[in-house]
């Protein structure tokens, strides 16, 4: 996992967790040694997480300061006209003076008809400015997330800025990964990276709907099936992103790295046959028909 020295392998998620209890799980994933959190300005929960922080930074006993953190946020898709601004507001909230890496959430801009040709222009006037804020040190990588090939193209073409290591977050999970691997072979070698989101699509492949493969990679491997799925991301060279309100589950997903050495080509191959081109299922929003 070469490009994983950069960046904590395993980000904490915390979509859909507010007030108290992303609380609670970040103080939880803090303490078993969590350094990777992932938020966005739409997640409403940046000062939730910032107050955390804080409270951490504050706690003499741990000697946990800002340095040893990655913190990841998002421009939303409803400031996408005013993405300094928002991206100020963001380092309010996380009581931070940096970022480690900002995000253009999604290729548009909220409330307006996905062919609308403003949400190329606003596109790329937010990585304009976000690369000005790197330059002055507000950011320490920048990336776009949700984006298809030929908007990552754009920002090559179309403005002055190269793609050195530039992060790209998408969802990546069994049933849907071929989209990330299209990006990271067309645009890996000038620097972008990949995080993937939702590897357990949400939960869904925790169910009955869970591929008997998994299990029997896990039983094999002396692993549970969600190390499986994380690690199979991480052989990639792929970040992962993974949301948890359960102590046991934050555990068991934070040593999912220590089994990327264990599971065999075999073992990835079968992963990767799960769904086959024609069966891929995209689970989150869906980004394909944005001009
Ligand atoms: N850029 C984007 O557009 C975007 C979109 C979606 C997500 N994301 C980011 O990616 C993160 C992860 O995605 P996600 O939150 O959608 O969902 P996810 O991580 O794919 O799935 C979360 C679900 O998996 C369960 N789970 C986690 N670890 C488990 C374990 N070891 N064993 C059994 N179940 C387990 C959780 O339940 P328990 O709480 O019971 O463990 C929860 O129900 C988000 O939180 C967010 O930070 C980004």
């Amino acid at each position: 996992m070469p490009f994983l020295n950069l960046i904590p392998p395993v980000g904490l998620g915390t979509f859909r967790l507010k007030g108290e209890t992303v609380q609670q799980v970040v103080r939880d994933a803090i303490r078993i040694g969590y350094r990777h959190i992932d938020t966005a300005a739409i997640y409403q929960n940046e000062r939730d997480i910032g107050a955390v922080l804080q409270e951490t930074y504050n706690n003499t006993s741990n000697l946990l300061g800002r340095s040893d953190f990655w913190i990841t946020s998002k421009l939303s898709p409803y400031d996408m006209r005013k993405p300094r601004e928002a991206l100020l507001q963001t380092l309010r909230s996380l009581q931070t003076d940096y970022l480690d890496l900002y995000l253009i959430h999604w290729p548009a801009m909220a409330r307006k008809a996905a062919s609308s040709a403003e949400h190329r222009r606003l596109r790329l006037e937010a990585w304009k400015v976000l690369n000005e804020a790197k330059h002055e040190g507000l950011l320490r990588h920048i990336g776009v997330s949700n984006f298809r090939p030929q908007h990552i193209q754009e920002l090559l073409d179309e403005t002055e800025y190269d793609l050195q290591d530039a992060f790209v977050q998408m969802e990546t999970h069994p049933w849907y990964w071929r989209d990330a691997l299209e990006i990271h072979n067309r645009f890996g070698e000038k620097g972008v990276r990949i995080v993937g989101y939702a590897l357990l699509a949400e939960g869904k492949l925790m169910g009955e709907n869970c591929p008997e493969t998994l299990d029997k990679i896990a039983e094999k491997r002396c692993s549970t099936r969600v190390q499986v799925i994380l690690a199979w991301g991480l052989s990639k060279n792929w970040g992962v992103l993974v949301r948890s309100e359960n102590v046991d589950h934050l555990r068991q997903n934070l040593e999912a790295p220590s089994l990327v050495d264990v599971l065999t080509s075999e073992d990835l191959a079968l992963i990767d046959a799960i769904s086959s081109p024609e069966e891929e299922k995209k689970l989150c929003w869906d980004p394909r028909h944005v001009k």
